[in-house]
C-alpha cells in the first residue's frame, strides 16, 4: 500500500541560508523526497541564497553531496537526483546589504505570479531586515510566504519586536512558524486517536487520566551552537516551544474543525489556562540541571561550563517540571515535562496515564496491576502504543501481564515515515497553517515562560549538576516521586 500523493501548485522556493546547516541536512532532503514522490511540479524551483559566492552548478553539487549524506540510498534513485537538482538555483544575497537583491528579483520574475514562499533558515537577528528588503524591493507579492523557525525571541519583549518587524511586511495570514514537532507523524497520529474515536475522548479528562508526561531527551551535548544554546538554556530552547507546543495538543478542546484557526483558538486557551510558575513556587514546581564530566552513549563527555568554554556558566541543560491546567477538563491531572542533554537515551514521548483500577478482584499471586498507558513516541521510532493488562498466556493459574498493544501501522502499511519538514513545507505551499504557529500562541508561550526566567535570575541559584550520561539531577526523581509517581520506562 502507498500513501495518496497530491501534487501541488508550480512554486517558488527562496531559502535564505541556503548554505547553511538546516538547509542541507532537512530542507533539501525533504524536498527531495517529495520531488521522487511525484509531488512537486516539473516548474517549481529551489532558489539558494548566503552571502557566498557560488554558481548554480557549485551549488548542485554540495546538494548533491548533502543528499548523499542524509538521504538512504535505497530512496536515492540516480535520475531522480538528477531531475532534483535541476530545479535548484543560487543567488549570492547579503540580507544586510543591497548586493544581490536586483539578481533574485530577476529570476523570480520568470516564476510570473505563482506561489513564492522564502524560508528564512538564518539566524533570527535576519528576519526583521530580510523581511524589510522583501518589502522595500518588491518581492513580497500577495501570493507571498515567509516561513520562520525557533527562535522567535528569548523572552515576550523580543518575541512581540520579531512578530513586530515581519508583520510590517506579511499578513498574518502568510507567515508560517515552524515547529517542526508539529509535522511528525506521529503528532497527526495524536489528532487522528483523539478526534477520529469515539474510545479515548470519554477518558481524557481529570476523572480518568492521572497525570501526563512528555519527555525530550537528547543523548547529544552542544554540538556546535555553544553560543546560541548558553544564551537560551533548556527552558528556552526546548521547553517555550516544543514541549509546550505536545502540551497544548494533548491538553485542548476538540477544535470545530481541523483548520487553523480553530486548532489555534484551541491551543491558546490551554496556554492560557497554564498554572502560572513564579519566584513563589518555582523551587518546588522546577528542578535545573547542567551536566558536568560524564559518559553516556557517545563516549566519555566534558562538562558543559567547558564545552562552551564559559566556566561560570549558569545556563540549564537539564530541566524538569510540573506544570498544572486551570480548567475544568484538567483540573488536579499534573503535565510533567522533561527535557535534557547528555542523558542516556535519545527519545521523545508523551505518556498519558489513565488512573489505577479501584479495586482488584485478583489474588496477590497474580502480579501488580499497572496503569493503563497510551504512550506516543515521537523519536526515535515513531509510534503508538497502548500499554494494558492481560492475562499471562498458557495453563495454569492467573497470573498478570502488562503489555504493548502496538498502534504503529506506518510499518504494516510499508509506508517510509516522512520527516516532519516534508510535511510541512508543502503545507506551505497548500496555504495550510494548521500545524504552524499563530502569533499570539508564540507570545502566550513566552508570557508563561518569563516569569521562570525572572525566578531563577532573582534566586541566583544555580543548575544542580548531574553526570552527563545520567537522568538528570537526583531531583528530578524527587519531583514526581513526592507525588507518588515515577518517570516512565518503556515496558517490553
Ligand atoms: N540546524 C538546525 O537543525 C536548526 C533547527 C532548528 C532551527 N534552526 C534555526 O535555523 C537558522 C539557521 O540555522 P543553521 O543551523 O542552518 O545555521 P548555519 O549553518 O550557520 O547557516 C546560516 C546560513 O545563513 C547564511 N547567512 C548568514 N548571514 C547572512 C546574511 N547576512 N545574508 C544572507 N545569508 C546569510 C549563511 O551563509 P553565508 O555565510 O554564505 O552567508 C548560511 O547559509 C537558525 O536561526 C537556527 O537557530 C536550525
Amino acid at each position: 500500500m502507498t500513501s495518496r500523493i497530491i501534487a501541488v501548485e508550480p512554486f517558488d522556493l527562496v531559502v535564505f541560508g541556503g548554505a547553511g546547516d538546516l538547509a542541507y541536512r532537512k530542507l533539501l532532503p525533504a524536498l527531495f523526497h517529495r520531488h521522487a514522490d511525484g509531488q512537486i511540479p516539473a516548474a517549481a524551483r529551489i532558489v539558494g541564497v548566503s552571502r557566498r559566492a557560488m554558481s548554480d552548478a557549485d551549488y548542485r553539487a554540495a546538494t548533491r553531496e548533502a543528499l548523499g549524506q542524509h538521504v538512504a540510498d535505497a530512496d536515492r534513485e540516480p535520475a531522480l537526483v538528477e531531475t532534483f537538482l535541476k530545479r535548484l538555483h543560487f543567488i549570492p544575497v547579503d540580507a544586510r546589504s543591497d548586493a544581490g537583491w536586483d539578481d533574485l528579483g530577476t529570476l523570480l520574475q520568470k516564476g510570473g505570479g505563482r506561489i513564492r514562499a522564502f524560508y528564512l533558515a538564518v539566524a533570527p537577528e535576519l528576519f526583521g531586515t530580510i523581511s524589510a528588503k522583501l518589502g522595500g524591493k518588491g518581492l513580497a507579492t500577495p501570493a507571498t510566504r515567509v516561513i520562520i523557525e525557533k527562535p522567535i525571541g528569548h523572552d515576550l519583549a523580543s518575541a512581540v519586536a520579531v512578530n513586530d518587524a515581519i508583520g510590517q511586511i506579511f499578513e498574518e495570514g502568510q507567515i508560517y512558524r515552524i515547529d517542526h514537532y508539529l509535522g511528525k507523524e506521529t503528532v497527526q497520529n495524536l489528532m487522528a486517536l483523539r478526534f477520529a474515536n469515539a474510545l479515548f475522548e470519554p477518558l481524557w479528562n481529570a476523572a480518568h487520566v492521572d497525570h501526563v508526561q512528555i519527555t525530550v531527551a537528547e543523548t547529544i551535548g552542544v554540538a556546535g551552537r555553544g553560543d546560541y544554546y548558553d544564551h537560551a538554556g533548556a527552558l528556552r530552547d526546548m521547553v517555550q516551544n516544543h514541549m509546550i507546543q505536545l502540551l497544548c495538543l494533548v491538553a485542548m478542546e476538540p477544535p470545530a474543525e481541523m483548520n487553523a484557526d480553530s486548532m489555534r483558538d484551541e491551543k491558546i486557551k490551554v496556554l492560557r489556562s497554564l498554572e502560572p510558575i513564579n519566584a513563589h513556587n518555582s523551587a518546588r514546581l522546577i528542578v535545573r540541571g547542567q551536566y558536568r564530566a560524564g559518559g553516556g552513549p557517545n563516549g566519555p563527555a566534558p562538562a558543559y561550563a567547558s564545552e562552551v568554554a564559559n566556566p561560570a556558566s549558569a545556563t540549564e541543560t537539564f530541566i524538569a517540571l510540573r506544570a498544572g491546567i486551570n480548567n475544568w477538563r484538567w483540573a488536579g491531572v499534573p503535565f510533567y515535562l522533561r527535557t535534557g542533554k547528555r542523558l542516556p537515551t535519545r527519545a521523545s514521548e508523551i505518556v498519558v496515564s489513565f488512573r489505577a483500577i479501584p479495586h482488584s478482584i485478583f489474588a496477590p499471586e497474580a502480579g501488580e496491576i499497572e496503569q493503563n498507558r497510551l504512550v506516543i513516541r515521537l523519536q526515535p521510532d515513531e509510534g503508538v502504543k497502548l500499554n494494558l493488562m492481560i492475562k499471562d498466556p498458557g495453563p495454569g493459574g492467573m497470573r498478570l501481564r502488562y503489555v504493548p498493544l502496538d498502534m504503529s501501522f506506518a510499518e504494516a502499511f510499508g509506508i517510509r515515515s516522512p520527516d516532519a519538514y516534508e510535511r510541512l513545507i508543502l503545507d506551505v505551499i497548500r496555504g495550510n497553517q494548521t500545524l504552524f504557529m499563530r502569533r499570539d500562541e508564540v507570545e502566550a508561550a513566552w508570557a508563561w515562560i518569563d516569569p521562570i526566567a525572572e525566578a531563577w535570575q532573582a534566586s541566583n541559584e544555580t543548575p544542580k549538576p548531574y553526570p552527563a550520561g545520567t537522568w538528570g539531577p537526583a531531583a528530578s526523581i524527587a519531583l514526581i516521586e513526592r507525588d507518588g509517581r515515577t518517570w516512565y520506562d518503556e515496558v517490553g
